[in-house]
């Protein structure tokens, strides 16, 4: 069988992402539609070696399509995914809009893949944070091992996660300043990027956290069904286009050696672990991760400061794993099992 799809958002990073991926992995796609807003309408995004023209949201029948991918902002999402489970067919969010709703599954099929039934009450599945999906990837293995009881993370964020315009930024202002001019006032980010570290991604909510770092609180909870883990996030953007790093300091209820962790690790589906004493044996955000579909784990280490801590490094394609290649996951298991 063949699913009429539509990917909203199908300009962007991820929305091109999420045609490729639907293209390499062979999803079962009968007619797609790609849609943007106005601005591109008629543009050209490619498919199967055709090239399709981008339709316009605004305009778009859901009714034609079964399945509806989308990724282009909260706002969009609030206004359009109503309109396209109306007419019948069930979306994969990649917004925040939302991912908190207690009548919407969140979902990480290596992580909670069984929520996806709820699916049937609004007809929607959200997709979470990229800083949060391979963070719970890599969590995942030694929760159910030994109950993972406080988090304590730092990010290093590629800026891809901000979208077009904010690679862009970066891009100009690397090229400025490595050719001694001024930069431009950043419009994208409240300071500079390039070259530089920006401790704070999203708004900062009234208990001091950004939303971003809430979200990985939240997320997290809502993931493993599991108010009690304690989650202490700090997010950074760093001067990277693709890829995600984190810090992680977990403590766990039982102990956990390094050995047992890397063997937990290297036996979880989705994690690849890059961890040899060799020059080389770490994962990088750049030179491993982007543009492949796993979460790498290197660094593993016992905690020398606590009884029961473990440390280790994370690194994603925050637009791959991140975002589009996790929406259409779902897709797969939801075909799978359900529609
Ligand atoms: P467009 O290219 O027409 O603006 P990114 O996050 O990489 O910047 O991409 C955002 C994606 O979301 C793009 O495909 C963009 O389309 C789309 N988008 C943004 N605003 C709207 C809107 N109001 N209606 C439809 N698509 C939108």
């Amino acid at each position: 069988e063949a699913y009429d799809v539509a990917v909203v958002g199908a300009t962007g990073a991820v929305g091109e992402a999420m045609l490729e991926i639907l293209e390499a992995r062979d999803f079962p796609v009968g007619r797609i539609f790609a849609l943007a807003s106005e601005r591109s309408a008629g543009k050209r995004v490619r498919f199967k070696g055709k090239s399709i023209s981008v339709g316009n949201l605004a305009e778009f029948d859901f009714a034609q399509v079964r399945i509806a991918l989308f990724s282009a902002g909260a706002k969009v999402s609030e206004k359009f995914v109503p309109r396209a489970v109306e007419a019948g067919c069930v979306v994969i969010d990649d917004s925040a809009h939302f991912r908190q709703a207690d009548d919407v599954p969140l979902v990480v099929p290596e992580v909670n893949p069984e929520a996806i039934a709820g699916y049937r009450t609004r007809g929607i599945i959200a997709n979470p944070n990229c800083a949060t999906i391979q963070m719970v990837v890599a969590l995942k293995p030694i929760h159910d091992f030994a109950h993972v009881e406080r988090v304590n993370v730092a990010t290093y964020q590629a800026v891809s996660g901000s979208g077009g315009a904010a690679m862009r930024e970066l891009a100009d202002q690397s090229a400025r300043l490595l050719s001694g001019q001024a930069i431009k006032q950043p419009t994208a980010y409240a300071k500079q990027i390039a070259f530089n570290a920006l401790p704070r991604i999203d708004a900062v909510l009234d208990n001091g956290y950004t939303g971003e770092e809430m979200k990985m609180v939240w997320e997290t909870h809502k993931l493993f069904d599991d108010r009690g883990i304690r989650i202490n996030p700090t997010a950074v953007h760093v001067p990277v286009f693709f890829g995600h790093s984190e810090a992680l300091h977990i403590e766990t209820r039982d102990k956990v050696s390094a050995e047992k962790a890397r063997e937990l690790l290297q036996a979880a589906p989705g994690v690849t672990v890059v961890d040899t004493a060799d020059a080389e044996g770490y994962a990088t955000a750049v030179t491993d991760a982007a543009n492949q579909d796993g979460v790498f784990v290197s660094r593993i280490r016992e905690d020398i400061s606590c009884e029961n801590g473990l440390n280790f490094w994370v690194v994603a394609d925050n637009v791959r794993k991140g975002a589009a290649l996790n929406s259409v996951q779902i897709a797969e298991k939801l075909i799978e099992k359900y529609i």
